[in-house]
């Protein structure tokens, strides 16, 4: 049994949760991907109708080879569960997300669901937050950004591609993957950028969830309801 097959197991468990005819925001990345895979297989074996509203284009092209309906954001405040994956969660349940530069989306459809599941591997949950932050700033806003987060005590560096081209999210902005060391208050930093005029989204997330699925090394899923 490896990690793959429990993160296969864990999309299994949180497919089986979804009721016929429901809206679900879709997050991004493979766990959520791996989810996606097992709905498509109840849809396709139960007949199930399933409406989604997605995070990003990576998780829109999965979810429509999988049977899932897709919805614009003009349903958003109708989710009735969302289903996102994470970079980092500390022993209280922050979490870093942005790692696939979803964030603002991902931190909207969060915000508007009725039930929140965040589907992530062992590799993941760590005592505390130590992993980049992800912050999606405006290309205008980037040399003001960059020194404000300097004055947090952050090291911004610009997210690029090959060649060192930019990376540019689906909403035109471009990524600073900023270090804070250890983060020992994530609200607290999580308001000081919230300040900052230019960041669109910061990669903390400190929201009620209702259920953190764990894929383990062992083959295993454990369910944790904070
Ligand atoms: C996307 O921007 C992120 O927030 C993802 O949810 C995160 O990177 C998790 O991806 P994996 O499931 O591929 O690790």
């Amino acid at each position: 049994m490896t990690l793959q097959d429990a993160i296969g197991h864990m999309g299994t468990n949180v497919a089986s949760i979804v009721n016929d005819g429901s809206l679900i925001g879709l997050g991004s990345g493979s766990a959520v991907a791996a989810f996606v895979h097992a709905l498509g297989l109840r849809i396709s074996q139960e007949k199930l109708s399933i409406s989604g509203i997605p995070s990003s284009i990576q998780i829109e092209r999965i979810a429509k080879e999988n049977g899932i309906k897709l919805e614009t954001s003009s349903r958003m405040t109708d989710v009735e569960i969302v289903v996102d994956g994470a970079d980092q969660i500390d022993s209280e349940f922050n979490m870093i997300k942005g790692g696939g530069g979803a964030l603002f989306r991902e931190k909207v459809l969060i915000e508007s669901s009725k039930r929140r599941i965040i589907v992530a591997d062992e590799s993941k949950y760590s005592d505390r937050l130590t992993r980049t932050v992800p912050l999606e700033v405006t290309e205008y806003s980037r040399h003001f950004v960059a020194d404000s987060v300097r004055a947090l005590g952050g090291n911004p560096t610009m997210r690029s591609l090959e060649k060192g081209y930019p990376y540019f999210t689906q909403n035109g902005n471009m990524i600073f993957e900023t270090d804070f060391g250890r983060i020992e208050d994530p609200r607290k930093l999580q308001l000081e950028l919230l300040k900052i005029p230019g960041i669109i989204a910061n990669g903390i997330f400190t929201m009620p969830i209702d259920s953190f699925f764990k894929a383990k090394n062992d083959g295993s899923v454990e369910e944790i309801r904070p």
